[in-house]
């Protein structure tokens, strides 16, 4: 990134010391490549600094007044941006020391040699530059993470991502498809936010979890006494959400005539409620969400395939989390980030076993469910590390569907003997809390054998937390 070349801003350099000859050889020295700033004395120094951006301070030690390592100690707080190299004719090591310790990059002794001086300015300049580009490449990674709430930076996700940015404004029907606990209302209100919609209204309904008689009033409204129980009128969620987004999760189950109702609304762009004679006109962008295959829906006859394509104008589906288990690392930090936070827990992550149960496991449940896992195991946690002991049995339990994974994966005899013998190893290792006396005695083992293989299948000797 940033270099000589291509990045014209030169380093500026606060050089502080109370003898007039030091500053002027520092002046010869330095003025050519930097820009340079003189003070006398310590609270000149720190003015100099609450007003002028600067890489490097070269700071006396014996001044007058205000001492160096005082200076040292006001500078540290007052940013963390500028480094200090101390200049000290005082040729001990002890302060030396300190002023390290005080958060000194480095320190000189006087007389000083120009060529260890000059290479110790410039390493200091390197090294800022390059903590800008780490910083600028963390942002630029935490970006490609998450999409507003969603996380996850697998390829499937990102294409996602892109596609709604295009289509958030343009007020076309979504449908989104994937199994339940993928993220489809999330991404539903994702959407929503992103669209000129974004300050009106979000209105969910779900057409699977009421009763179907009391759908229709619920999407359209009723008019007073137009059935048993409507004693006074009520506004439909097409209503509702005028000028916004209405979000009709599992669409699928939704019964044929009321398909009808909703094509012709999504047509004629207006409603009647239940028992009215008027027509309302509606302006709402309709995002629907289904987790059963609707094409096979319409041909099985229980959808109806003109409202099927009236919906599926952009199609997104969501992938299955066993498809995007690189995300799992992501997702596992977020909610326990989220989890600390709520219960008050300092959980820093999994132990060896916990982890790789957690990316062997199928996850039928998708996000939702390793939400729940992780939700249950940060308030249960006894310690920093989540252990397998405090995940559910169906995830500790080795390898349900191991064998299955195995095959997919395609590996060989030696292969899966290997990925074998490394989870029942580190099975068996949380169970006996990482003993490896008892760990061998139970797996049959001499104890260096046992070293031994760990050491060959890369497991190391104590619970680590998961990173990314
Ligand atoms: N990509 C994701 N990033 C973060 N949380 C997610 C993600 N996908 C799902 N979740 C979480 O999982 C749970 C289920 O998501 P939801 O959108 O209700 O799934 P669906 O509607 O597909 O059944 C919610 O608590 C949601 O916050
Ligand atoms: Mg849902």
């Amino acid at each position: 990134m940033a270099s000589a070349e291509t990045y014209p801003v030169r380093a500026s350099i606060l050089v502080v010391d109370d003898d007039v000859g030091v500053q002027e050889s520092f002046e010869a020295v330095l003025a050519k490549d930097y820009d340079l700033h003189f003070a006398t004395q310590g609270p000149e120094a720190l003015r100099v600094l609450s007003t002028q951006d600067v890489n490097l301070v070269l700071l006396d030690i014996r001044m007058p007044g205000m001492d160096g390592m005082e200076v040292l100690r006001r500078i540290r707080e007052l940013n963390e941006q500028t480094d200090v190299i101390v200049v000290t004719a005082v040729k001990s090591l002890k302060t030396a020391v300190e002023a390290i310790k005080l958060g000194a990059y480095d320190y000189i002794t006087k007389p000083f040699d120009i060529h260890e001086i000059l290479a110790l300015i410039k390493r200091v300049v390197e090294k800022q530059e390059l903590m800008k580009e780490v910083l600028y490449l963390r942002d630029e990674v935490a970006r490609d993470h998450r999409f507003e709430n969603l996380v996850g930076r697998n390829s499937r996700m990102q294409e996602i991502y892109t596609l709604v940015t295009r289509i958030a404004d343009n007020n076309a029907t979504v449908l989104l498809s994937g199994e339940s606990g993928t993220g489809k209302e999330v991404l539903a209100r994702v959407i929503h936010q992103q669209s000129n919609r974004g300050h009106r209204p979000f209105v969910a309904v779900n057409c699977a979890a009421i009763p179907s008689e009391l759908l229709e009033s619920e999407l359209f409204g009723h008019e007073k006494g137009s059935f048993t129980g409507a004693i006074a009128t009520k506004v439909g969620k097409f209503e509702l959400a005028t000028g916004g987004s209405l979000f009709l999760d599992e669409v699928g189950s939704m019964r044929l005539d009321l398909q009808a109702k909703i094509l012709r609304a999504l047509q004629e762009r207006e409603i009647e409620r239940v028992g009215g004679t008027r027509t309302i006109k509606i302006d709402v962008r309709v995002i629907a969400a289904t987790n059963r295959d609707l094409k096979k829906a319409v041909e099985e006859g229980t959808f109806r395939e003109d409202l099927y394509y009236r919906l599926n104008v952009v199609p997104i589906t969501l992938p299955p989390l066993r498809q995007r288990r690189d995300d799992i690392p992501l997702l596992v930090e977020h909610f326990i980030a989220k989890y600390n936070r709520e219960f008050n827990r300092r959980v820093k992550g999994f132990s060896a076993g916990a982890t790789a149960a957690l990316y062997q496991y199928d996850w039928p449940g998708n996000v939702r469910e390793l939400e729940n896992v992780i939700e249950r195991a940060v308030a249960l946690a006894q310690s920093e590390s989540i252990s397998l002991r405090e995940l559910p049995l169906d995830i500790s339990i080795l390898g349900r569907d191991m064998i299955e994974d195995i095959q997919k994966v395609g590996l060989s005899l030696r292969q899966a003997r290997s990925h074998f013998e490394k989870q029942y190893i580190l099975n068996i290792l949380e169970k006996v809390q990482w003993n490896q006396t008892e760990a061998a005695r139970l797996l049959g083992l001499h104890r260096n054998t046992l070293l031994w293989k760990l050491q060959r299948l890369g497991i190391e000797s104590r619970p680590h937390a998961l990173s990314a």
